[in-house]
């Protein structure tokens, strides 16, 4: 058996055999253009591969994304093998391919410095935990914000490219003494946003999930970012996809929640949903409700001897690092 990069016509056909699982309401065209546009971004050319497993008789049998996320875990700073979009094609299922797979992309990733392989199951875990995995807990929470009569006086301005560092400087403060989390710099912010933007910009066909826009504002002070949210909104909602606030009660990111819904003070105040880790102060304007376990089950696997997080307390992770 052997492990590629998954290009040309064989990137085609796994593409055309992923499509009517992942296509998250694109065309197949569009699909495809979001798919290689994720690879081409700065960090995505750096972190982002598809790979292809081929067969003794050189047929793909199963691929699968892998990401090297910069981490922190257990006190180490390394890198975690992000594996996504695992799949075998149907004709070859059942007979160990994405075991095969999933170990040979782990066992490469130690070369990169990859200390712990993580995962978001959508098929439960019974494969994975055969393959050494362990469920990471994350919460999911209802986000209420107090609804003010007319916006707070605070500037909120649309988030901009040179605003990306002081994000991730404010995302190192908050994240600080967590156990386990992404250490994100300007160019993972970016692609962050960007694979939103690009999927928002793609996804204009009608439906329930055509309709998606991507949202970045911040708070500033003197001419840096102190606080800031991006949020994807649909006909569902609000998602908080990511935030930070240089003030650790995080009155500011709770000011920019509040002056967001004062823009349509008249309409009622949509859902707002969050993976908020625990580390992060809720903001006095907040109130987190109806806490559950995250819908995707996120799975680890140390590679090296790392703990692996056994409490959503222990977790820094947000929805826009979802891979
Ligand atoms: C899931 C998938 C990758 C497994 O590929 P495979 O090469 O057949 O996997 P393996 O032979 O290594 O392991 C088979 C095991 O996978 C598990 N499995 C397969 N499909 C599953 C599903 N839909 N739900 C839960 N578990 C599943 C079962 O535990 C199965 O074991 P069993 O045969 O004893 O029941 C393949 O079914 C697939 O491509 N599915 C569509 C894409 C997908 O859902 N990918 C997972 C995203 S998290």
């Amino acid at each position: 058996m052997k492990l590629v990069v998954a290009e040309g016509a064989v990137l085609e056909e796994i593409i055309d055999a992923t499509f009517p699982i992942w296509n998250e309401g694109l065309t197949r065209e569009n699909y495809a253009r979001w798919n290689a546009a994720q690879l081409k971004t700065g960090w995505g050319q750096n972190h982002l591969r598809r790979f292809a497993l081929f067969d003794d008789r050189g047929h793909w049998v199963a691929s699968a994304k892998r990401y090297l996320w910069p981490i922190r875990l257990d006190g180490r700073d390394g890198v975690m093998c992000g594996l996504g979009a695992v799949f075998t094609r149907p004709d070859a299922r059942g007979q160990g391919y994405a075991g095969e797979i999933i170990n040979r992309l782990v066992e490469a990733s130690h070369e990169q410095g990859a200390i712990a392989a993580g995962l978001f199951s959508e098929i439960g875990e019974q494969l994975y935990r055969r393959l050494g995995f362990v469920t990471v807990p994350m919460d999911e929470v209802d986000v209420e914000v107090e609804r003010k009569h007319g916006a707070p006086a605070m500037l909120v301005r649309a988030g901009e490219e040179r605003d990306l560092r002081a994000l991730a400087a404010l995302h190192a403060t908050r994240s600080e003494g967590v156990p386990f989390s992404l250490r994100r710099d300007s160019s993972l912010i970016e692609y962050a946003l960007s694979k939103k933007r690009l999927l928002a910009g793609l996804g204009v066909a009608p439906g329930p999930r055509g309709a998606r826009q991507t949202e970045f504002f911040v708070a500033e002070e003197g001419a840096s970012a102190v606080a800031y949210v991006i949020l994807t909104v649909n006909a569902g909602g609000w998602t908080v996809e990511e935030a930070g606030d240089r003030d650790p009660a995080g009155a500011r990111l709770g000011a920019i929640l509040q002056v967001l819904l004062a823009r349509e003070p008249s309409r009622p105040v949509p859902l707002i949903r969050a993976w908020w880790p625990p580390a992060m102060a809720v903001p006095p304007q907040v109130r987190l409700t109806n806490r559950v376990p995250a819908r995707d089950i996120f799975m680890m696997r140390p590679i090296e001897k790392v703990g692996i997080p056994a409490r959503a307390e222990d977790v820094f992770y947000w929805r826009s690092d979802y891979f």
